[in-house]
């Protein structure tokens, strides 16, 4: 048992044991939102003394209370204590001691319940346009790098084995568009979570006389929430951002899966840059792109800390539970795991050095111009069918004699088939078959031009946004 008076502790005659008073804590997780949380006060007070339910002297108070409880935070003087439960409490308590009665005034008309929903969705405000910020660089980087390589051609895969060329630019620029409807998601989060539950009090509103409205004004929501019960049990907003951290680092950890893969041996594809990268305590000669391996490993936990929202939200009864107080702690997690993910992951890809050679080398083998030697067959007038009978023939006797369709002679072709024609070896010419890929979205050079133009535009739209929110 603590001495700590608790803000309940009229109708109580016994108090829990330490470690149910440690066990009920979530001071320690919920501290991270101690601005939101004066800010929100600052807002309450001022709305209260407007309303004529505190006295304006009261309110001039307790706001000089919070900017001395705020610096204290903010300079790292403040000390927190478990007795106090969570945030709210913390600098309620701080702040009655700084100034007495004024400061028993400021609970008014507000309940913990309105109170932790108010701060958990002004943090993911906060933290969706982070992301966001985190997530343009990345993307920023992408292009860039995709447009200083345009024309570098690369294997494309389909079930890892070796498909049709495309165009390096081409590879990045997929990744680029996931990370575009991650912003997306993102702001679709940080909407779901600009709605004002402040003024819904334990779950059924107050006998005060409030101004919601104000509050919502005084700290930026868009709209104020329209039934007080929903607005104290509604986490979706949190689940939201869950899901769209989620769904961004699966994003990074596939390409994390082929950073990982092309700075093998076997692929050469890229070099990391030796600042991304660790050495081994044993093996003098190793080169391991850890924090590639590191971000795809931390997408499990992203994973779990939605699964566990998930969990721990079903089955609950209206109102307010104080299951949901575990609500926070994977979410932040999810919030810093991704943001941390963005960051090294943009830093990986700006410094990573790209192997052009042995790219275009990994692009002339494996017989990927085969699906264009059957397209010229059909250009000749031979049905597609029979195209891809003699192709196939072709590529069994090249690969018996260990050579590939660029190794062929104008000859050859003609001797192979009398549809080939001299041109036939043409149609086999690795830059050849990516640029004929002219469809929209497709790999081809002028398609891929088209497309980095359409990615620049997306992502100054994106930026306008960003910078119009803070503003
Ligand atoms: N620490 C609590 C949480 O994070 C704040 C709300 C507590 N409300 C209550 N009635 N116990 O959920």
């Amino acid at each position: 048992m603590t001495d700590a008076k608790k803000p309940w502790g009229g109708r109580f005659e016994k108090s829990p044991s330490a470690f149910l008073e440690e066990y009920g804590a979530s001071l320690m997780v919920d501290r991270r939102m101690w601005a939101q949380d004066i800010k929100g006060s600052v807002a309450h007070a001022r709305m209260l003394a407007k309303q004529g339910i505190i006295a304006q002297a009261d309110a001039d108070e307790i706001e000089s209370g919070l900017a001395e409880v705020y610096t204290s935070i903010r300079d790292g003087e403040f000390e927190f204590r478990i007795a106090d439960e969570d945030i709210h409490m913390a600098i309620e308590r701080t702040l009655t001691e700084k100034i007495g009665t004024a400061g028993g005034r400021l609970h008014t008309a507000r309940s913990r319940n309105d109170q932790v929903a108010l701060d958990t969705r002004m943090y993911s405000k906060d933290a969706s346009l982070e992301l966001i910020g985190f997530i343009n660089a990345l993307r920023a980087s992408l292009l860039h790098v995709a447009q200083e390589h345009h024309g570098v051609v690369m294997p494309g895969y389909t079930h890892l084995q070796k498909a049709q060329p495309v165009l390096f630019s081409h590879h990045l620029l997929a990744y680029y568009w996931m990370l575009t409807r991650d912003v997306t998601r993102m702001r679709h989060a940080y909407e779901a979570a600009d709605v004002l539950p402040l003024g819904s009090a334990a779950l059924a509103g107050t006998t005060f006389d409030i101004d919601r409205q104000f509050v919502a004004d005084a700290l930026g929501f868009s709209v104020v929430s329209p039934n007080s019960m929903d607005s104290v049990s509604d986490r979706d907003f949190l689940l939201d951002l869950a899901y769209a951290c989620t769904v961004g680092m699966v994003h990074l950890s596939r390409l994390c899966e082929e950073l990982i893969l092309w700075s093998s041996e076997e692929f050469g594809f890229i070099t990391m840059d030796d600042s991304y990268s660790t050495g081994s305590s044993i093996m003098p000669q190793k080169k391991n792109p850890d924090f590639a391996e590191l971000t795809r490993g931390k997408t499990g936990r992203v994973v779990g800390d939605l699964t566990g929202l998930l969990v721990m939200l079903k089955g609950l009864p209206l109102a307010y539970n104080k299951d949901m107080q575990e609500d926070k702690e994977g979410v932040f997690d999810a919030i810093d795991t991704f943001s941390n993910g963005l960051r090294a992951m943009e830093g990986m890809i700006s410094t990573m050095h790209v192997n052009t050679e042995t790219m275009l080398a990994g692009a002339q083998g494996g017989f990927m111009a085969a699906t264009d030697l059957a397209d010229y067959l059909v250009g000749t007038g031979m049905p597609f069918r029979d195209a891809h009978e003699v192709v196939g023939r072709l590529v069994l006797k090249l690969e018996r004699e260990g050579r590939t369709l660029q190794d062929m002679s104008t000859q050859e072709f003609v001797d192979a088939d009398e549809a080939f024609g001299a041109d036939a070896i043409e149609a086999v010419d690795i830059y050849g078959v990516v640029a004929r890929r002219v469809s929209e979205g497709g790999t081809g050079n002028d398609a891929v031009l088209d497309q980095l133009v359409a990615a620049r535009d997306a992502l100054a739209v994106d930026v306008a946004w960003i910078e119009s929110q803070h503003s």
